[in-house]
C-alpha cells in the first residue's frame, strides 16, 4: 500500500499507509488525525480538508478543479502548495507523499 506522511499543525510527523483509491483525506481521518475536520465528507464543498503538499509531488497530483480552486480561495492559509486532501487519491505514483495539515480558518 502506498505510504503517506502526515505532518500535524503542531509539527508532529507520522507515516501511515492507505489503500490505493482512497482519498488522502480518508487515510488521514482513518489514522486518527482528528484535526482534519473534512466536514463535507469529501464532496468538495467545505475546504476543511485543506493540506499543503510537498512541492516535490506537485507534478504528480491530479489537476485542480475550479470548485477546489474557489474553495481554497476562502482559506487564509492558502499557498502555492495548497490542495483539498479529499481530491487526491492514494496511488503507487504518490507513494511517500508528504502533506501538512493547513491552519484552521
Ligand atoms: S472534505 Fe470537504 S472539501 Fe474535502
Amino acid at each position: 500500500m502506498p505510504k503517506l506522511i502526515v505532518v500535524t499543525r503542531e509539527g508532529e510527523e507520522r507515516e501511515v499507509t492507505g489503500e490505493t483509491g482512497l482519498s488522502v483525506m480518508e487515510v488521514i481521518r482513518e489514522n486518527g488525525f482528528d484535526e482534519l475536520l473534512a466536514l463535507c465528507g469529501g464532496c468538495c464543498s467545505c475546504a476543511t480538508c485543506h493540506v499543503h503538499v510537498d512541492p516535490e509531488f506537485a507534478a504528480k497530483l491530479p489537476p485542480m478543479s475550479e470548485d477546489e480552486d474557489d474553495l481554497l480561495d476562502s482559506s487564509s492559509d492558502r499557498n502555492e502548495n495548497s490542495r483539498l486532501s479529499c481530491q487526491i487519491q492514494m496511488s503507487d505514483e504518490l507513494d511517500g507523499l508528504r502533506v501538512t495539515i493547513a491552519a484552521e480558518d
